[in-house]
């Protein structure tokens, strides 16, 4: 199906599982908009991109997720550009070092619950008014995807703080797809397995907590790799007229079944 009528945008959409997401949503005909924090991740993208998509279906902005005015200002200038907003995906996050919480100081878990659980709950708020516009103007049901983990439902696959913020995001999709679904808006969460092509282990550049990272492994000895295509695609399904709708309030596992069923 074309998504030619929607706008998209997509946090943390210059890079890894992200910009995936953002080129299969263009190939599909939808206009979108990526915010990043990583400015040199927002020339790449906006100079190999903009070559190949017309400049009124994309757009690059820099934005940090966990800063209020700066999601503020995102919104607005994402539906200044585009004129509306009907869809969501609330992707931008940040890896732990796999740090239980006797070793997780409390800078990290600032940090990862700004960024995973407090920067999709401003993006959701600050989009809803839009989100709520575009029902008005009888488009069929906005949506609201955040992306989840294996960490959303399961107590060791990340350390403290990663797993705290990424089970916070089940309950934020939860509930606003339990308030806002009666209204034309929709939410659900998709939970990925560990993932090629991205950069989330950057993480880990200053080192990782070995005894959490050897927990993690020992209860979950495969790491089973989902390509990021597979999710892109999976979100360009959901974006699909009436999808949202029926999936309203779903938790969906996508990890190649693991932990086994
Ligand atoms: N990679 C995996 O194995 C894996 C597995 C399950 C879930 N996820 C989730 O997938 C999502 C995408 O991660 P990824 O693996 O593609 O990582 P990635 O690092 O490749 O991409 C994340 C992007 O988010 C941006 N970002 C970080 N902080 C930001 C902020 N404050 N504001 C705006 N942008 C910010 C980064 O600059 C980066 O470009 C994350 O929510 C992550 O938790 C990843």
């Amino acid at each position: 199906m074309s998504l030619e009528s929607k706008v998209i945008l997509v946090t943390g959409g210059a890079a890894g599982l992200g910009r995936t997401i953002a080129e299969t949503l263009l190939s599909r005909g939808a206009s979108v908009a990526v915010c990043d924090i990583n400015p040199s991740r927002l020339e790449t993208i906006k100079d190999e991109l903009l070559p190949k998509i017309p400049i009124e279906r994309f757009v690059a902005l820099e934005a940090n997720v966990a800063d209020e005015e700066s999601v503020k200002a995102l919104i607005e200038k994402t539906v200044a550009y585009f004129g509306h907003l009907d869809i969501v995906i609330n992707n931008a996050g940040i890896m732990d070092k796999f740090d239980p919480i006797g070793d997780c100081d409390k800078k990290m878990w600032d940090s990862i619950l700004a960024v995973n659980l407090t920067g999709a709950f401003l993006v959701t708020k600050y989009a809803l008014p839009h989100l709520q516009a575009s029902v008005e103007a009888g488009k069929p049901g906005s949506l609201i995807i955040n992306i989840g983990s294996t960490a959303s439902f399961s107590g060791l696959t990340a350390g403290v703080a990663y797993t705290a913020s990424k089970h916070g995001l089940v309950a934020l999709t939860k509930h606003t797809a339990g308030f806002y679904g009666p209204k034309g808006i929709y939410s659900v969460a998709l939970q990925p397995g560990g993932m090629t092509e991205t950069n989330i282990s950057d993480a880990f550049a200053k080192g990782m907590n070995v005894e959490g990272f050897k927990a993690v492994k020992e209860v979950h000895p495969k790491m089973n790799n989902v390509p990021v295509d597979h999710v892109a695609r999976y979100v360009a399904f959901l974006t699909e007229d009436g999808i949202g709708q029926s999936a309203n309030g779903s938790c969906i596992v996508f990890t190649g079944n693991w932990p086994e069923a």
